[in-house]
């Protein structure tokens, strides 16, 4: 799909350019990024701010840096990541470091094995550097022969975990079988855990998995999705031991360090997530789901195909033959934005054209209102 003058033209528009769009908009729920409301305790870190600048101005960069991850891992469950500086590559963005990686990858591998569907990003920064890619479904990844997950040829195996937009978790077990695999074929193991704020079941130490398994991984960690701080964020690569891939090299082709004012303030957020922020994160994601599901709930054959999802994006089975980029745009026309799915499905893009993705980190008002609208485009359509 591609927009000119706002209206659709052909079939090639990423997820973000669609996102940019909705920037505008007077009901964004489009991208993933954090807009719910900043709780209390949040607010007490940012009315602090003057004050953390000045801390930051004045602490050195190493000590910072290795604050700020030993808070963020603690805070999501990962006491064993490895917090040395010649690990732990902390970027402005995911995005940044998802290019960081793909160029050191190209490198040395022309395949690799990637989730479907996933956000599209991902498949066109690797494609970008002329790496094939093969499909891997999630129900592969889940359950089965786990040879399946290591197609021939494929030197490293990329999993966002938990999916966006669908919410999949990769469990503990199947990490671990799919861990040692790796090792046994020395494939390099790559987990994108941009969204594992919003669910305590992709909180278990992924770190003290991945390093029992001896395998070589590279872990993005995101601060991005869950905190509604203005994109004030961060991205980081963590590398296993002998990784053996010239991550570091290309790091400091592209960037020197990261704003200290921001690792200090990730360090307070995550103080703040792990004494409570973080479970009132999940109630609220937990009441916008519940908000969108009862606007929706009148509209015939309308579902949710991700019932356990925890994630901070819903997807919606639009059903009835109603066809994803027609209620997008027609929404569109109204000042609602959401994301048809087609671009998640990289490999085919058909499968995701009867789902909307709507975010939900935002306020419920702006969920509640897109809901309504969703369900009256899809009624007057029907
Ligand atoms: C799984 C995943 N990884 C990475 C990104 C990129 O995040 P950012 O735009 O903050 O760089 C996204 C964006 O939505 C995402 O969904």
């Amino acid at each position: 799909m591609a927009i000119e003058g706002g209206a659709v033209v052909s079939t090639s528009a990423n997820l973000t350019e669609l996102e940019t769009r909705a920037l505008e908009a007077a009901i964004n729920v489009a991208d993933g990024h954090a807009r719910q409301y900043l709780t209390p305790a949040q607010q007490q870190i940012v009315d602090d701010f003057p004050r953390l600048f000045k801390e930051a101005e004045r602490m050195s960069y190493p000590e910072l840096n290795a604050r700020a991850m030993r808070a963020l891992m603690r805070a999501l469950g990962q006491h064993e990541a490895p917090i040395a500086e010649s690990r732990f590559l902390t970027c402005y963005a995911s995005s940044v470091a998802m290019e960081i990686l793909a160029r050191a990858l190209s490198d040395r591998f022309r395949s690799v094995g990637l989730i479907h569907p996933t956000f599209d990003n991902i498949p066109d920064i690797l494609r970008g550097l002329r790496i094939d890619l093969t499909p891997l479904g999630e129900p592969a990844l889940l359950s089965g022969d786990v040879s399946d997950v290591l197609p021939p040829g494929v030197g490293c195996v990329f999993i966002t975990t938990p999916n966006n937009p669908t919410g999949t978790v990769l469990p503990e077990e199947r990490l671990a079988l799919i861990a040692r695999a790796c090792e046994h074929r020395d494939v390099v193991l790559v987990l994108d855990t941009s969204f594992r704020g919003f669910d305590p079941r992709a909180q278990y130490d992924h770190y003290a998995v991945l390093e029992r398994a001896g395998c070589r991984y590279v872990v993005i960690e995101d601060t991005g999705k869950i905190w509604p701080t203005l994109d004030l964020k961060l991205g980081c690569l963590v590398l296993s031991d002998r990784i053996d891939l010239p991550i570091a090299r290309v790091y400091s082709d592209i960037l020197l360090n990261v704003s200290p004012f921001v690792l200090a303030m990730v360090e307070k957020f995550a103080e703040d997530a792990a004494g409570g922020g973080l479970p009132a994160l999940q109630a609220g994601i937990a009441e916008n789901r519940r908000l969108l599901r009862s606007t929706l709930a009148y509209v015939p054959n309308v579902s949710f195909p991700d019932p356990d999802s925890r994630v901070s994006v819903e997807r919606v089975l639009i059903g009835d033959g109603r066809d994803a980029v027609a209620a997008w745009e027609t929404l569109r026309q109204r000042g609602v934005h959401v994301l048809p799915c087609r671009p998640f499905h990289w490999a085919n893009g058909s499968e995701g054209d009867a789902f909307i993705r709507v975010a939900l980190a935002r306020p419920p008002a702006v969920v509640e209102a897109a809901g309504r609208a969703l369900a009256s485009a899809l009624t007057a359509r029907a």
